[in-house]
């Protein structure tokens, strides 16, 4: 039998070193929030922002769903220039037209790198591609990529030519539904891929291509993950989301697949190289790899012309058949727009020829439908990242070298110091009174500065004769009607949600 003195003396030395414990834990904790805090302090001048908890910072208020009307409306409280953070990523937020015209342009040297990110060093396998890739590499596979798609026809009749013959086989496709409802993405998005799949592949791929199909369904999924809340985890916290299940894993997955089809491609290519006749981008790599074997700086190399071939293949997928996808729904609400259009088609070109760029001039209404499409479609509405490559003083705040920038598409489309009614379609805002096409400086879905979009030429062209050749042969409409959503869905681009038309022929 223990004595009662003994058995106080033992709780007493029990609570006492419970407590050891609890207090070892506070101290723990108190010192991995107080070295997070010192780690993520702010630089004098840091552009302001929101309040960031420890460790996982703002992750947690961004709306994933529509994180750029989320971040635009924080530039409302905290001005065009302002900080955000998930997990360890500092980032700032740059808004409005002037602002991101300034970060860009004006001072886009500073800002033209792409930051490391775990995400894109696991698809990309290092400094490799043309999105993501930096340096002297970047620039040189950039030049290469433009001067080969010229040579292959970019702003010339031959590929007119191909996206004509394309528009035509997507008429045909859409006359096969008979006026039934049907759900255009897929197809959209085959006879747009059909174009850079000839520049880049040398070939298209019918629409009863079931592979085809599935990798262009894999590309729409990939798209959409990319901009979700598990690729910020992993972009956050790659050393604990490597080892999870999770939706991310399905994002490499079908990258994995991407690569796969464009290495049976290129493995094609090497069995049939013509050296007098390149006729393709993977030739034209095939052929340059051969001149440049011993410099490695420049990246011709067999894995660099897979990542640049996929960077080619999905950019010139998904952007523009998006925007045709947006195109569609617009004319579907705006029922007095479509019919404006056709007029002016019937006007121009009539029914019995096809159209082609030399019309563009004489169809200003139409081409400022395009643009106003483009402008409300708002497709990449936060864009890709950048990196100050210096301290940089923007907007009167201090970016320090390192820091990643990312450029509010959506705030400058939207501005309404810029644009007359800039929440509601409406074409006026690229026609002067007299009824002329005006350009805006304020259109910038394309970005602007040295990482401009490349494929600007390309896209411009595809949206002019695509959108123009389908409203020449049909009148599209839905039962859903007025009650079509136009929120979209958020990934790397914004689509708009699935629906439904029916295509008359006229
Ligand atoms: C409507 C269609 C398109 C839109 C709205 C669009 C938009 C954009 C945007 C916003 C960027 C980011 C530029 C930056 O970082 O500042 C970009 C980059 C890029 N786009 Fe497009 N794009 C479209 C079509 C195309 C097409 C058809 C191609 C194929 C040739 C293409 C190839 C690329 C490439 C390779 C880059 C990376 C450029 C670099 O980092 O230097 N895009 N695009």
């Amino acid at each position: 039998m223990y004595s009662p003195a003994f058995s106080a003396y033992n709780s007493v030395v029990e609570t006492m070193a419970s407590l050891d414990l609890s207090v070892l834990v506070l101290f723990i904790l108190a010192f991995f929030v107080i070295a997070d805090i010192c780690k993520n302090a702010n630089p004098r001048n840091y552009p302001p922002g929101p309040v960031a908890l420890p460790f996982v910072g703002n992750l947690f208020s961004l709306d994933f769903s529509r994180p750029h009307s989320y971040l635009t409306k924080l530039s409302e409280v905290y001005g065009d220039v302002f900080s955000f953070r998930i997990g360890r990523d500092k980032t700032v937020y740059v808004n409005g037209f002037r602002m991101v015209k300034e970060a860009l342009v004006a001072q886009g040297e500073n800002f033209v790198d792409r930051p490391a990110s775990p995400m894109v060093h696991k698809i990309y396998k290092g400094n490799n591609g043309i999105f993501f890739s930096n340096g002297q590499m970047w620039k040189q596979q950039r030049r290469f990529a433009l001067t080969t798609l010229r040579n292959l026809g970019l702003g010339k009749s031959t590929l007119e030519k191909a996206i004509v013959q394309e528009s035509s086989y997507l008429q045909e496709e859409i006359g096969k539904e008979r006026g039934e409802p049907f759900d255009p993405a897929v197809i959209l998005n085959n006879a747009v891929s059909n174009i850079i799949c000839q520049l880049v592949f040398g070939r298209r791929f019918v629409y009863t291509d079931q592979s085809f199909q599935t990798l262009l369904q894999a590309l729409s999924e990939a798209m959409k993950l990319e901009g979700s809340m598990w690729a910020q985890l992993y972009e956050a916290f790659p050393a604990v989301m490597k080892h999870l299940p999770g939706p991310h894993n399905v994002l490499f997955r079908h990258y994995q697949a991407f690569e796969a089809f464009i290495r049976a491609e290129v493995e094609k290519h090497k069995q049939n190289l013509d050296h007098g006749s390149p006729g393709d981008y993977i030739n034209a790599f095939l052929i340059e790899m051969e001149n440049h074997k011993y410099d490695p700086v420049l990246g011709f190399d067999e894995l660099n012309m897979v990542m640049c071939s996929l960077d080619l293949f999905l950019a010139g997928t998904e952007t523009t058949s998006t925007s045709l996808h947006w195109g569609l729904l617009y004319m579907i609400i705006h029922t007095d727009i479509q019919e404006k259009v056709q007029a002016e088609i019937d006007d121009v070109i009539g029914h019995g020829r096809q159209p082609s760029m030399a019309d563009r001039p004489n169809m200003p209404y139409t081409d400022a439908v395009i643009h106003e499409i483009q402008r409300m479609g708002n497709i990449v509405p936060l864009n890709p990242p950048r990196m100050a490559n210096k301290d940089t003083t923007l907007g009167g705040f201090l970016i320090p070298k390192g820091t990643t920038l990312m450029a509010n598409l959506n705030s400058v489309l939207f501005d309404i110091t810029e644009w007359e009614t800039p929440y509601t379609f409406n074409p006026a805002h690229f026609l002067d009174r007299d009824g002329k096409f005006v350009r805006r400086e304020a259109f910038m879905p394309f970005s602007a500065g040295k990482r401009l979009c490349p494929g600007e030429g390309l896209a411009r062209m595809e949206l002019f004769l695509f959108f123009v050749s389908l409203l020449q042969k049909f009148s599209f409409s839905s039962s859903e009607g007025p009650e079509l959503d136009l929120d979209g869905q958020y990934g790397v681009t914004r689509m708009p949600h699935p629906f439904k038309i029916h295509a008359r022929p006229r």
